[in-house]
């Protein structure tokens, strides 16, 4: 049992020092603590339908992510743990805010305005989100903010040479959580000395809800016509490769099951960047469904990428939500974002911020049942 205290909307006002009225339906509770005693906190936030997400202060994870089948049942969508302590040792990033710069830097080096730098090796021989120590392993500030709908905007400053990164970055990122059962995700930086910068985040979705159930039944439709091949450390080659003909090939709705033996790799599985294609306003850019419980789940970004990962790395060891032991294919990620390596790659997209500049960027996931 997770919850301890739950404090009323009154409480968390006196908390985050916020005088207007508060958003209905965003309790907090006390979810852990840090080795250095701090308590962590699990901001829920609950719409009119009784659908929710909750989401802790440390590393702006998501924990929970609660919606309806197409019978009303409600079921989590997300894989995590039930207790905060396996989050600080064992998560592979289960619904964290990645940073500063989401997925790979090949051997961790890059150069910028003449200088080269050398971030941690986490990943050998490449830097993996963030670093040893990525925002996933900080502890953010948090506020409710005040509104119709829930959303609760967590920030940090990261300082000039973490974990090997320049400049001193202002980052923030709001979630908000829809009458409508979308979750969105606004990301805002600054920092005073040029750096990279790749934000997103890593919930881990299975649309069976919880239990063992594996994602090879998904339908997964991707609007990307090219995507970028990678060397056997993950590091893409450079190569911007139409995906006809191959089986990153999901233009037409397809069961991730049926090809993914053909996607290579060590483990066996999808871990590739695609390469999204221009999309008329309010077209997703994924769609994702499960067939028995008939939820849906389409996302929605202005990011140049999309980085579509298998839960290759699942094995079965770790012990997460209600006991479970999640089996390798029992998540699909959806990580948007600038391509994997891009400091290093002059041909993609630039991932650049300087100083004045200001990084802003929306992911949307939204959530329905399809009816039969
Ligand atoms: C990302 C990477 C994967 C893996 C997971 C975490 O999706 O691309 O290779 O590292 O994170 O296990």
């Amino acid at each position: 049992m997770r919850s301890l205290f739950i404090t009323t909307i009154l409480g968390m006002l006196a908390l985050t020092g916020c005088q207007s009225s508060p958003p209905a339906g965003v309790t907090s509770s006390v979810f852990g603590h840090l080795p250095d005693g701090k308590p962590v906190t699990l901001y829920t936030l609950k719409n009119s339908s009784g659908s929710y997400v909750s989401i802790m202060d440390y590393g702006a994870t998501v924990v929970d992510l609660v919606v309806p089948d197409r019978l009303g049942k409600p079921g989590d969508v997300s894989l995590g743990f039930d207790t905060f302590e396996p989050y600080l040792t064992k998560s592979p990033y289960f619904g964290a805010s990645i940073g500063r710069f989401g997925n790979r830097i090949a051997k961790g080096q890059f150069a910028l305005e003449g200088k080269s730098y050398q971030l941690a090796i986490n990943d050998t021989p490449n830097t993996l989100h963030g670093g040893t120590r990525g925002f996933d392993k900080c502890q953010w500030s948090a506020a409710i903010l005040p509104g119709s709908e829930a959303a609760v905007r967590f920030s940090r400053v990261s300082p000039d040479g973490e974990e090997g990164y320049p400049g001193t970055l202002t980052v923030a990122v709001t979630y908000r959580f829809t009458a409508d059962n979308r979750l969105e995700i606004a990301y805002e930086a600054a920092t005073d000395k040029t750096t990279v910068l790749n934000l997103t985040n890593h919930t881990y979705f299975n649309l069976a809800g919880r239990g063992p159930a594996s994602i090879k039944d998904h339908q997964l439709l991707i609007r990307a016509s090219h995507y970028t091949p990678v060397d056997d450390t993950l590091i893409p080659t450079g190569e911007i490769k139409a995906v006809s003909g191959t089986p990153f090939d999901f233009q037409v709705a397809t069961p991730i099951g049926q090809r993914l033996s053909q996607a290579g790799g060590k483990p066996i599985g999808y871990d590739h960047n695609f390469v999204l294609d221009a999309r008329p306003d309010g077209v997703p850019l994924v769609e994702v469904s499960e067939p028995t419980t008939g939820r849906w789940m389409h996302v929605f970004s202005d990011q140049p990428g999309v980085q579509f990962y298998s839960g290759n790395f699942l094995d079965g060891t770790l012990t997460g939500k209600d006991g479970q032991h999640y089996q390798q294919y029992t998540a699909i990620v959806l990580e948007t974002q600038h391509f994997p390596d891009s400091p290093n790659q002059p041909g993609f997209p630039t991932t650049v911020l300087k100083p004045g500049e200001t990084y802003r960027t929306k992911t949307t996931y939204a959530f329905g049942v399809n009816t039969r």
